[in-house]
């Protein structure tokens, strides 16, 4: 049986989950952000370490300008909101990403937040705002650079946003894409796409994934 420490999920079908339904394409962000919850939950029974989500891209600015702040209000909601929830599951929240060009009030929220739940020791809710896997390795080599260790994989892992490699990814949406999610990280990852958008991810096939992940076969370039 497979370890699995760490999981992925880009979070994608949102948008095309509303139009569906002949809503806005916020309507189907909010029901998004509501499904996170129960996969936290699934982590948490399954013994899962860390739980790395996909919230917004750096390519994710391209957007309507309505859509960004929509994203960003519901991102400073659903802060004010899941406290409770957090300390309660035991959950520790950590955002990754460049969080440095995002407005004032949001990055309090964001850093209040994972000093509240920094003790936390179920899951590690690890949430990718502003993040590009791109990005990422550039802010890492450059602090690389300038502590004159060794360029080594040790040294470089340091350095990075998110340091634990990634067991399974799961991408929501039906798009065979990593979109620029966890990189380095993914070296070594089983991925799994399914066609489900985001918001119809149910506990339940989460599950299934996880069950098929444990048994599948891992070689790491071994036979
Ligand atoms: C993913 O859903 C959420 C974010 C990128 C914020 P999308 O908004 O990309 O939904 P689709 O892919 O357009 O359906
Ligand atoms: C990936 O989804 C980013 C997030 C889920 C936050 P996108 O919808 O932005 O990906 P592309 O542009 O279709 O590749
Ligand atoms: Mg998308």
């Amino acid at each position: 049986m497979n370890n699995l420490n760490h999981l992925a999920i880009i979070m994608d079908g949102n948008g095309r989950w509303a139009k569906n339904q002949g809503l806005l394409r916020s309507f189907g962000h909010k029901a998004g952000a509501k499904t996170i919850e129960k996969l936290a939950k699934v982590c948490i029974e399954e013994n899962i370490k860390s739980l790395s989500l996909f919230a917004f891209s750096t390519e994710n600015w391209k957007r309507p300008k309505e859509e960004v702040d929509f994203i960003f209000k519901l991102l400073k909601e659903y802060l004010s909101s899941e406290l409770n929830n957090f300390i309660e599951n035991q959950i520790k929240f950590v955002s990754f990403g460049d969080i440095s060009v995002l407005d004032e009030v949001t990055k309090e929220l964001i850093l209040e937040f994972e000093e509240k739940t920094k003790n936390n020791s179920r899951l590690v809710f690890n949430l990718g705002i502003n993040y590009g896997g791109k990005d990422e390795l550039i802010r890492a080599f450059k602090k690389l650079n300038n502590s004159n260790e060794e360029i080594n994989e040790e040294n470089l892992t340091k350095h990075l946003d998110i340091k634990e490699d990634v067991d399974l990814l799961i991408r929501t949406g039906g798009h065979f894409r990593i979109s620029n999610f966890l990189l380095w990280q993914c070296a070594y990852a089983e991925f799994v796409f399914t066609p489900t958008l985001f918001p119809d991810f149910s506990d339940t096939e989460l599950r299934k994934i996880i069950n098929d992940f444990r048994i599948c076969k891992r070689n790491f370039g071994g036979v």
